[in-house]
């Protein structure tokens, strides 16, 4: 990226206070892509999947307010994978208004926004799913966790979820993910899942089916 293409992205302040990105797309009949970073990460990583995903759709790209130990996450954790819940519900409701201003103020359709997340990024865009049916369209959740548990989802008819997931990850079993794409399912979203080898990593080759996957419901 050169130093002009740079400066056009610096991070603007959002109404709701959330840092980030928009790129307008060419073609406004696109979905707007959302994307998530993973702990550690910020609005920059993952811009280059987006480009993969679809280059004419608009992006936003919001980095996480929570800092654990200098690194930009979505909500607080009270361990490895021990979520601090109150902080999440909180996290999920201000990300969720900052969507709702965000399409006011770029002219994006609220209802035409498909997440695309990493890691922590992609366990905040579940719980978007699970607290708030509409939030998304569909959404891309790469390595996620079950955000919650013992609560009742609203009705996700319509909502198109491809999970990627490793058979090795250490942060994410299996079986969590296997949890997460039957629960999304009960409440009636279209779920497929993608499985890996690479522990908690994201690979090419998840990005590359994540691609095909969005091609299916959104280009063909
Ligand atoms: C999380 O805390 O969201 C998950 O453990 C994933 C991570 O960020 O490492």
């Amino acid at each position: 990226m050169d130093g002009e293409e740079k400066l056009a992205l610096i991070p603007k302040k959002g109404e709701s206070g959330m840092k980030h990105i928009f790129q307008k797309g060419s073609d406004e009949s696109k979905p707007t892509l959302l994307l998530l970073h993973g702990t550690g990460g910020d609005e920059y990583d993952l811009l280059p999947l987006a480009k993969m995903i679809d280059e004419k759709a608009s992006v936003l790209s919001v980095r996480g307010e929570v800092l654990e130990h200098g690194m930009p996450r979505f909500f607080k954790r009270l361990a490895e994978g021990v979520f601090d819940e109150a902080d999440l519900i909180a996290r999920t409701a201000q990300l969720n208004d900052f969507l709702n201003v965000s399409s006011e103020k770029y002219g994006f359709d609220r209802n035409n926004i498909v997440a695309l997340g990493y890691s922590n990024g992609a366990n905040i865009a579940a719980s978007l799913l699970f607290h708030y049916a509409g939030a998304l369209k569909a959404a891309i959740l790469h390595h996620p966790m079950v955000p919650r548990r013992g609560i009742e989802l609203s009705n996700l008819a319509g909502t198109s979820v491809f999970i990627t997931a490793g058979q090795n990850d250490p942060i994410c079993s299996a079986s969590e993910s296997l949890e997460l794409e039957k629960t999304l399912a009960e409440a009636g979203a279209a779920v497929s899942i993608h499985w890996e080898n690479n522990g908690h990593s994201l690979s090419r080759t998840e990005v590359a089916a994540a691609g095909e996957w969005y091609e299916r419901i959104f280009i063909n």
